[in-house]
């Protein structure tokens, strides 16, 4: 059963002005600008039709929306977040199973957006596809898998309390920013909460992602039972650094080109890059 999060926030993003951008996005690769609507001034009188026409002429591109959100460094840059983890492992060490699992780290928008989309595919996308980003930090993977186009839900959990604090403030002002746009058939719900992974039901989500590059053998070993056990069959799970396997009920993705079932994404203010793993559960645990 799911622990009540100390605080949480979630809004349905669903105005009609939404739901035609979001068509676009579907059939364009994630990282390109779709310009939604027509072009041309606006000949309205009404303010009202004044608005939609311009909801109409505004471009989407979800990594430049993204950046809008996450540029405030004194509020989210990697820099300050790492010091805030830091700063509650020593304070209060009972907080992570592991005093390694605190460090903090994050990937770049473009490579988590082609991660998105290598995850979903073959997926069907008007089933209304779950996100959860376990460990969420500030929120910016939650994010970006709102804007992606391919979800209806995304969730991100974060036990740090000051971290989960401020990926609400970032979906807060993911909210403000999308108001703006026109329509979308796919109206993303999104929803942070500061909590422990391993109080989450995990059976309800069909796309789960894990930084895991620094969690603790003991913490990765705990985690993968739990993934094994509760998702659900034909979830997929991305996970960044820990090979998983050995879970006897998963299968690498083969729909990363080459079939490898793992691929190269890049680190925020880091030159190296590091492998992500995909997998897709294909049966219950006998
Ligand atoms: C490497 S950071 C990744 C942040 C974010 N997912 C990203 O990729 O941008 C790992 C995060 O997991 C959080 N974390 C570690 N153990 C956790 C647990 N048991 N429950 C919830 N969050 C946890 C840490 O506080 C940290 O913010």
């Amino acid at each position: 059963m799911s622990q009540l999060p100390l605080f949480s926030s979630s809004f349905r993003w669903c105005g009609s002005r939404q739901r035609r951008v979001f068509q676009w996005r579907q059939r364009r690769k994630c990282n390109q600008t779709v310009v939604v609507g027509a072009s041309g001034a606006s000949s309205s009188s009404s303010s009202e039709e004044e608005k939609d026409e311009e909801a109409k002429r505004l471009v989407f591109n979800p990594a430049a929306i993204y950046n809008e959100i996450f540029c405030d460094d004194v509020t989210f840059s990697k820099d300050v977040s790492r010091k805030i983890a830091k700063e509650v492992t020593e304070l209060h060490p009972e907080t992570y199973k592991h005093p390694e699992d605190s460090f903090y780290g994050e990937i770049d928008v473009n490579s988590m957006l082609e991660l998105i989309d290598l995850g979903t595919d073959g997926k069907n996308l008007d089933g209304g596809l779950r996100y959860v980003d376990l460990g969420c930090g500030v929120g910016k993977q939650v994010a970006t898998a709102a804007l992606s186009g391919k979800f209806a839900k995304a969730d991100g959990v974060e036990i740090c309390p000051d971290l989960a604090a401020k990926a609400i403030e970032g979906i807060a002002r993911l909210r403000e920013k999308l108001e703006k746009y026109s329509d979308s058939s796919h109206a993303c719900e999104i929803s942070v909460s500061q909590g422990d992974v391993f109080d989450q039901d995990l059976s309800q989500f069909d796309f789960i992602f894990v930084h895991a590059t620094t969690f603790h053998d003991t913490t990765v070993g705990m985690l993968k039972a739990k993934l094994s056990r509760e998702m659900k069959v034909g979830a997929r799970l991305a996970i960044v650094s820990k090979l998983c396997d050995d879970i006897v009920n998963f299968e690498p993705l083969q729909s990363i080109p080459g079939g490898i079932g793992w691929k190269p994404i890049s680190q925020v203010d880091e030159k190296w890059q590091l492998d992500c793993y995909l997998y897709e559960k294909t049966k219950e645990l006998d």
